[in-house]
């Protein structure tokens, strides 16, 4: 696989990928920002879902438990990352399917899914890579299916945007800008994404969160 410029992993490059879990349970209210994205989501036995940037299968198991009858995978770019997904599955007992594979490239057919969700991931790409992303939804996506991501948007106070500070020091200026800026909206409807809105946020140490949903609308 190649990852290029366009790949960061969540922890950075090292082995710090087992303090993942605990820090985004303590920092950025995991549960609850994840469990509203999977609420707005409406799952249904049959759907297939596509959890974009899985990290450590998180959201997947919560969408598999959530759900039981929809066909859950998860793809993430990181080998680490999907090593510790295969063990929280197997842990958990729940039937997740996960795959090596970069979010601008995703090994699916056109209207693979019924949901893509996403969560935490758009940040670590740079402008180009998350319009390449972008487009992938769309493709992957099955006509009227959705898109359900939560990412850190526009800092809504001074002390939203000193938290974000330290994830843009960490995760790069570039990578974060559109973010900073509130563009991922802009961005979403101009890859041809329907019904863009902004359904929620949530304050965060690291900076206001902020949820999306959209539609494909081919
Ligand atoms: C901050 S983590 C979020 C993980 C998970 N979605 C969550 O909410 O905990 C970002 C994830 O995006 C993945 N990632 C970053 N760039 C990627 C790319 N270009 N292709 C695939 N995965 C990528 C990283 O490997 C990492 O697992």
């Amino acid at each position: 696989m190649t990852a290029g410029e366009e790949y960061r992993p969540a922890m950075g490059h090292g082995s710090r990928l087992e303090f993942y879990d605990p820090l985004i349970r303590i920092t950025m209210r995991e549960r609850r920002f994840k469990r509203r994205l999977l609420a707005e989501a409406g799952l249904h036995p049959g759907f297939r879902v596509l959890d974009l940037g899985c990290g450590t299968g998180t959201l997947a198991v919560m969408a598999k438990r959530a759900e039981p009858d929809a066909a859950v995978i998860g793809v993430d770019g990181d080998p680490t990352a999907i090593g510790l997904a295969h063990r929280k599955i197997a842990r958990e007992n729940v039937d997740v399917q996960l795959h090596l594979a970069l979010v601008q490239e995703l090994p699916y057919p056109d209207g693979s899914f019924d949901r893509v969700l996403s969560t935490l991931v758009l940040h670590h790409l740079s402008h180009n890579g998350k319009v390449a992303a972008l487009r992938e939804v769309v493709r992957v996506l099955a006509p009227g299916g959705e898109f359900h991501m939560a990412d850190f948007g526009r800092p809504a106070n001074w002390l939203a945007r000193a938290g974000f500070g330290l994830v843009r020091k960490f995760d790069g200026m570039e990578n974060t800008e559109d973010n900073a800026r509130g563009l991922l909206e802009k961005m979403m409807a101009e890859v041809g994404l329907r019904d863009v809105r902004e359904t929620a946020s949530f304050a965060t140490v690291f900076g206001t969160l902020r949820l999306y949903a959209a539609r494909q609308g081919h």
